[in-house]
């Protein structure tokens, strides 16, 4: 299908322009609304344009950085080119850049870290600034002007309906397929004007198939046929396939008590190779029929569809190896029939969340002996990559798993101290922690019994003697203490990590 094709609307047709002239239009200082969600539908051409007018104007001694945001993390060609001109004055909600990450920790990015259920209504409350310019990721424009979503939906909708100019990049490297698969949903209001979002199964289909857009406010259209960043998972190492056979031991003993039923709760699956590894066990697994109400649907769930073992899947974003896109591609009306996407305010919703009774599973940095979690800054002060959807999820989550290997670098550091060195989860959010030594159970139990079972359950050995002496050292020092600490210890552990961190750096 050639280029044209893809845009079949008079009045976008007569906007088509280079990307060079589309990212003239955008004026210094400008917050930019990106698509773009976990390396899916992020556009391709006009950042990669920005960043070279970038490098132009910084030359010439002019001071030139826009505020970015987008649904999540995107790809080199986006936050990789503009970080790489220093191009990036403000980032949000959430980056997983190696550049934008290195300049925020150094402090010349600001970041704000944000769930990504609040971003939407973050912009429309005007609680970010004015939104100057939308640059979005397009399947493909019909003749009545409505937009075929790409393979993320994430704030899409927000950023087109709440921009003063919009541009729009057409990408016919997209599976047209796609048309169809999408789930927009136009009923969210403000307070004090909100109702109940009417979704009560995961499939449920409550919006449009496209996106709404003003055409007064489309500045440029620029044609792309490039794929997105399709990175390959690695295969499961033996810790991952730990974490998971807990997991999948853990819910069958659920099921046996009654306490899930036999096709479990909607699964909802954090990002990264743990994550994928528990899905691959899942697909080995003795459950049938299962659903996902998710974020992002990585190749494991595409697997799950394929087996049956999952009936259908809702999700924000689509995050493929190449091997699993071209499954993908080739079986995508097969695939349209399972899979739901939605924009990020839907899919990541709390109401949706807690009324589906999710079972909720992310990767984290670190824990401590009483279920804190810390999924963000290694060593208490370098962010990684932020808290994405999984403080969402977490809270509001019929169950919430929380899992990472014991010990990082080599087993150099405990994944398990005595206090999280940051806290994105408390322990009021935190029911399960899993690493490959074990499972620990936390329902329900107070702190110094849920510190008793992570220490025993799931720190590395190596680490146990001092955990276990620095606890009841902490129960003696403060015996009447609810969540007894040894407060310059724990800060040690820290001080520990980081020079353990310095010196393997
Ligand atoms: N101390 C120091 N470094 C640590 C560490 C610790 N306690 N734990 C992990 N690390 C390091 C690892 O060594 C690794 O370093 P490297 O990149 O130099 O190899 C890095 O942190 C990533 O660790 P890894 O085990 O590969 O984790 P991952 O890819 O599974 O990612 C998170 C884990 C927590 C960073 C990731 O899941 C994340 O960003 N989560 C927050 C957002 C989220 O949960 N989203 C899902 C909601 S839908």
């Amino acid at each position: 299908m050639s280029n044209q094709t893809r845009v079949r609307h008079p009045g976008y047709l007569s906007k088509i322009m280079s990307a060079e002239a589309a990212a003239a239009l955008i004026p210094a200082g400008a917050n930019v609304g990106m698509s773009g969600f976990t390396g899916a539908g992020y556009p391709k051409q006009v950042p990669e344009a920005l960043a070279r007018r970038i490098e132009r104007l910084h030359a010439a001694g002019e001071d030139f950085r826009i505020g970015l945001w987008t649904g999540a993390s995107t790809a080199p060609e986006l936050d990789g080119a503009l970080a790489a001109v220093d191009g990036i004055s403000m980032r949000l909600p959430y980056q997983s850049d190696p550049t934008v990450r290195k300049q925020i920790n150094a402090g010349t990015t600001q970041y704000t870290d944000i769930h990504l259920s609040h971003v939407a209504q973050l912009a429309w409350f005007g609680f970010l600034g004015p939104l100057n310019v939308a640059v979005v990721e397009v399947a493909g424009i019909l003749p009545d002007g409505r937009l075929i979503p790409s393979s993320s939906v994430g704030n899409n909708k927000t950023w087109l309906d709440h921009a003063d100019h919009i541009i729009l990049e057409v990408n016919s490297h997209q599976n047209i397929g796609l048309e169809g698969m999408h789930d927009i949903y136009y009923g969210t209001r403000l307070p004090p004007l909100r109702r109940p979002i009417p979704l009560l199964h995961p499939g449920d289909r409550i919006g449009d198939h496209y996106l709404q857009c003003d055409l007064n406010k489309v500045i440029a259209v620029v044609e792309t046929q490039q794929p997105d960043r399709n990175s390959a998972f690695a295969a499961p190492d033996e810790n991952s396939e730990r974490i998971a056979g807990h997991i999948i031991d853990f819910l069958q003993l659920e099921v046996k008590a009654g306490r899930l039923p036999p096709e479990l709760l909607p699964l909802q699956s954090g990002v990264g190779n743990i994550a994928n590894a528990v899905l691959i066990g899942l697909n080995k697994g003795p459950f049938e029929n299962m659903t996902a109400y998710t974020e992002v649907l990585q190749d494991g769930m595409l697997d799950m569809l394929r087996s049956g073992k999952l009936a259908m899947a809702s999700a924000t974003a689509l995050s493929f190896s190449p091997a699993a896109l071209a499954d993908f591609n080739a079986n995508i009306d097969f695939y349209r029939e399972r899979i739901v996407l939605r924009p990020q305010e839907v899919s990541n919703h709390p109401e949706l969340i807690r009324r589906l009774g999710l079972i909720a599973m992310n990767a984290m940095i670190e824990a401590d002996i009483y279920g804190n979690v810390n999924s963000t800054h290694v060593m208490g002060s370098s962010i990684m990559n932020g808290i994405g959807g999984s403080g969402d999820f977490a809270r509001n989550a019929y169950l919430s798993f929380f899992m990472t290997p014991s010990t990082a670098k080599n087993g150099a550091i405990s994944c398990i101290v005595p206090m999280v060195s940051h806290t994105d989860h408390t322990e009021h959010d935190v029911e399960i922690i899993v690493t490959e030594q074990g499972l620990a159970d936390l329902r329900g139990l107070s702190p110094t019994q849920r510190a008793r079972l992570v220490i025993e359950k799931c720190a590395h050995p190596d680490y146990q003697p001092a955990l276990r002496d620095y606890f009841e050292r902490a129960l003696r020092d403060a015996p009447g203490k609810h969540t007894p600490h040894l407060l310059t210890e724990a800060l040690s552990w820290h001080a520990r990590c980081v020079e353990t961190g310095r010196m393997l750096a």
